[in-house]
């Protein structure tokens, strides 16, 4: 029997450097246990209280396994099940032999592993959507903190995004696990906090100052060695692309697109959680995350926007800012009825340059359009609306493919290669944005006009209803 033992829960190297070398010193899974550095010694298996060294590598053999293992293993170690470790040297062992195993769906290693995967993005998606910093003083500076217990090991892998969202504030996420912080220039992590003192609400700055007091913050040596961590972490993370290629793809099929039919609730759902992950462009990097469609599944209607704005990116829904307030007036004064119709944009992620507190809001460009389109047309695919209403010029380019001018085509129907209508309007921030009152009015009356189209068309498909 082999003990393995880890230097922490998230050693990846460790892992692949001793799995590698059982492999190759034919020695099976079935005669190892692993363990990470600091669990005692009477949790190890009866028998097992010494730790016999591997013999030398008498051979300079190796072999290689297909590089999305080594993708899958690197995410699926971050999960917290205890036989983690074993299940991926089980499945290096047997790649030696097998070089198609993973294609093998049905294969339990492999079906865990992939599950296992999928839990892991999912926890540190969830991460990204509820960690909320909240000012804490800090002697004269103010620091902003947030708790979050995450279900794997997933804090060090996940900090990257925070630092990039929140560059201009020192910050610490505090965990069970381990804390990080943030101090504008470079990440350290010191050990977690146990669950018993996790911060009752509306204590966190006492947790803070408890375990924090600037004597026991890193020293600048710490520093330098978990910048190079963070530069890792900032590695692994496309690698999430690919789990949620293993877990959408292999584990539970969805299918492509509804072939005609309506949607069904599920067809939305599965959709939406696809994006969530979506890493098809640069801006998931900074967005806080993908703002998908909503709407009935039963739309005839779809509207299409140009991509979330500040408030709608905080919030994870289309229009419910600034833009989304005039659009709700002028749908109501044209008689569109919201709740019925799907709105959606052309970009699902918020882009945006950082200026002090604000973020400013930038034009997508082309190939962020066409990155993102693959949603817009299964969207459509899902809802199989009758009429496509694309409200500005992204949103124009988006459902006719090809850049297309507002002024020229605004106001009348016009047939799309599936058969259906599309209507061309400027888009709501437009009228926001316009200074002089007069054009501002009758723009807007313009703009509720041209919604009327769609009205007509809603009443219509009532009646026929
Ligand atoms: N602008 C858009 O195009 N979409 C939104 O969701 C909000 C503002």
């Amino acid at each position: 029997m082999y003990l393995i033992i880890l230097d922490s829960e998230t050693d990846f190297d460790g892992w692949r450097q001793a799995a590698r070398a059982l492999a190759l010193h034919h020695i099976a899974p079935a005669d190892v246990t692993w363990q990470v550095q600091g669990q005692t010694k009477d949790q190890l298996p009866p028998g097992l209280s010494e730790a016999p060294g591997l013999p030398p590598i008498e051979t300079e053999s190796t072999f290689t396994v297909p590089a999305n293992f080594i993708e899958l293993a690197r995410i699926t170690i971050l999960h917290r099940d205890d036989g983690r470790f074993a299940l991926l040297n089980r499945l290096l062992w047997r790649l030696k032999a097998d070089h198609d195993l993973l294609e093998a769906i049905t294969d339990p290693d492999v079906t865990q592993a992939a599950a296992m995967a999928g839990a892991v993005q999912r926890d540190v998606q969830r991460m990204r959507d509820l960690v909320r910093f909240r000012e804490i003083g800090r002697d004269q500076k103010a620091h902003y903190a947030a708790w979050f217990e995450p279900e794997h090991h997933i804090i060090a892998f996940a900090a990257p995004f925070f630092v990039r969202r929140f560059a201009d504030i020192p910050w610490s996420i505090l965990s069970p696990d381990v804390c990080a912080h943030w101090d504008g220039h470079a990440v350290s992590f010191t050990p977690g906090i146990s669950r018993r003192e996790r911060p009752a609400p509306g204590h966190l700055e006492e947790t803070w100052r408890r375990h924090f007091q600037p004597d026991r913050l890193p020293t600048p040596d710490a520093l330098v060695k978990r910048r190079r961590n963070l530069h890792e972490a900032s590695i692994l993370e496309p690698l999430l692309v690919d789990a949620e290629r293993w877990t959408g793809g292999r584990i539970s099929p969805r299918p492509e697109t509804t072939m005609g039919r309506k949607a069904t609730s599920d067809d939305l759902e599965a959709l939406r959680e696809e994006a969530a992950h979506c890493r098809a462009c640069h801006l998931y990097k900074d967005a806080t995350q993908t703002v998908f469609g909503e709407g009935p599944k039963s739309a005839n209607i779809m509207l299409v926007g140009e991509q979330p704005g500040d408030k709608e990116d905080l919030a994870g829904h289309p229009f419910v800012g600034p833009a989304g307030k005039m659009l709700d007036r002028a749908l109501e004064e044209a008689g569109v009825d919201r709740k019925k119709v799907y709105v959606t944009n052309a970009v699902k992620h918020f882009k945006f340059v950082p200026r002090g507190k604000i973020r400013l809001h930038q034009k997508p460009v082309t190939p962020e359009i066409r990155a993102c389109r693959q949603w817009y047309e299964r969207e459509v695919s899902v809802i199989q609306p009758d009429l496509i209403v694309a409200m500005g010029a992204t949103a124009a380019q988006s459902v006719f493919g090809k850049i297309t001018p507002i002024g020229k085509n605004r106001g009348r129907l016009i047939d799309l290669p599936d058969g259906r209508k599309a209507l061309v309007t400027v888009h709501p921030s437009y009228l926001l944005r316009l200074p002089d009152p007069e054009a501002k009015a009758l723009e807007y009356r313009r703009f509720v006009e041209d919604l009327k189209i769609a009205a007509g068309l809603q009443k219509k498909a009532a009646r026929a209803a």
